[in-house]
């Protein structure tokens, strides 16, 4: 795809230092947007839908935050041109007020590069400004004003940063004692990565790129022996770290925040088996916009099985399919018999309470979806292993367990 980029930007150094990126990601970074980074932005929109959905039937207003904006477009001008997370968003509160919706979703948009900010208005000009807002600067600097400016409706915010240096547990504060809040963040766990590869540097500001991953974890930045530490000495596996780091992350997350219930961490990859690009960490304080979150990070997981077969031309294409139904089956059998451990030692509980136990309680998150549970427990119904009572909707009635 044409480049807008290497000739047509012209980047100072404070920009760069600005984006936390490097002068290449910023030249580029919006020419083309990766599978990758669109797994993200389906997420974000299909998770937007299901909230809606929901919370839009009691709340006249709702606000959608985009802390890390970006430009609102990648590529040049034509029918390759994709568009970023604030035109996508900016497009479904425009289309849900034509349709006479009730509730307003009001964006606001924070991006911190000038240029990129005006060819974030560019993007953005043809929309109703009191559903959709830019701000230029650094989110972490309006935060304050959009707090005051949301007042106490319902929010989402939608972190998407190139690097890590944003994403400091003590920045998310403000975001974490807030009532009414939903979190999607981007964390770029392989550079959080390979800023924790320094621990053994000599190099002069090794010092401090390890300070950050302190930072960014919620560990004091000077703690010489962090927890994050003793795991990569531990693990000795960059990508079982990060994995850790995901999780250490979610936990901190949570355990900060006195309204958020559970959070949970997706690893976005570019094909099946390939290492994270980077996790989608979500923290929320419903269960239920957990569980809507787990269906649509396992059908991103489908997804990702089809493209991953289908660039492989060679006769490997079905070998991936195989390996799909099979990993699904056998993770049907496995959870099939856990499921009925679980339900003999609480009879009478409904698939509900099954499906609840295992992605909330067991955090099996992203493992399999609703109607996976229900596949099992009709399995063992069929083996005579489990009875519905009948007596109410199939999700609420009592299953025995023989
Ligand atoms: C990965 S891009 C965002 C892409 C966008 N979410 C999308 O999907 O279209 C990250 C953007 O965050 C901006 N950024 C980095 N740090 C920021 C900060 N502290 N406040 C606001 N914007 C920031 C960068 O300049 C860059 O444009």
């Amino acid at each position: 795809m044409a480049g807008l980029g290497t000739n047509s930007r012209r980047w100072s150094r404070s920009a760069e230092a600005l984006s936390g990126a490097s002068p290449r990601t910023l030249a580029t970074f919006f020419d083309e947007l990766n599978e990758w980074s669109e797994i993200k932005l389906r997420v974000l929109e299909k998770y937007f839908d299901a909230y809606l959905r929901y919370r839009g039937k009691a709340q006249p207003k709702v606000f959608y935050v985009d802390g890390c904006a970006g430009t609102g477009r990648y590529g040049a001008d034509g029918a390759d041109q994709r568009e970023g997370s604030p035109v996508r968003m900016a497009k479904f509160a425009q289309r849900r007020r034509d349709e006479g919706k009730p509730c307003q979703l009001v964006c606001i948009n924070t991006e911190i590069n000038p240029d990129f900010c005006r060819e974030l208005r560019d993007s953005l000009a043809g929309f109703d400004p009191a559903l959709v807002r830019v701000r230029d600067g650094a989110f972490q600097d309006h935060l304050a004003s959009i707090l005051r400016e949301m007042g106490d409706s319902p929010a989402v915010f939608f972190l998407d940063p190139f690097g890590v240096k944003q994403m400091r547990m003590a920045d998310m504060n403000p975001l974490l004692r807030r009532p009414d809040t939903e979190l999607l963040l981007n964390l770029n766990t392989p550079r959080l990565r390979m800023l924790a590869g320094f621990e053994d540097s000599a190099s002069k500001d090794a010092r401090a790129k390890v300070a950050l991953v302190s930072e960014v974890l919620g560990e004091g930045p000077t703690d010489p022996d962090p927890a994050w530490l003793r795991e990569w000495r531990r693990l000795r596996d960059p990508i079982r770290w990060e994995r850790w780091a995901a999780d250490a992350y979610r936990r901190e997350l949570v355990g900060r925040s006195p309204h958020l219930r559970r959070a949970f961490a997706y690893p976005v990859r570019e094909a099946v088996g390939a290492n994270p690009k980077y996790y989608l960490i979500f923290a929320s304080r419903s269960d239920e916009a957990i569980l809507v979150m787990n269906d649509l990070v396992c059908s991103e997981d489908d997804d990702l099985f089809e493209r991953s077969e289908s660039i492989r031309a060679d006769g490997q294409a079905s070998f991936f399919r195989v390996l799909r139904e099979d990993e699904r089956e056998s993770r049907v059998r496995a959870v099939l018999e856990n499921i009925y451990s679980y339900g003999s030692a609480n009879q009478g509980c409904t698939r509900e309470d099954v499906i609840r136990h295992f992605v909330l309680e067991e955090e099996r998150f992203g493992e399999l979806r609703k109607k996976h549970y229900r596949a099992a427990i009709d399995i063992l119904v069929r083996q005579g292993r489990a009875k519905f009572a009948g007596k109410a909707p199939k999700d609420e009635d009592a299953i025995r367990f023989a």
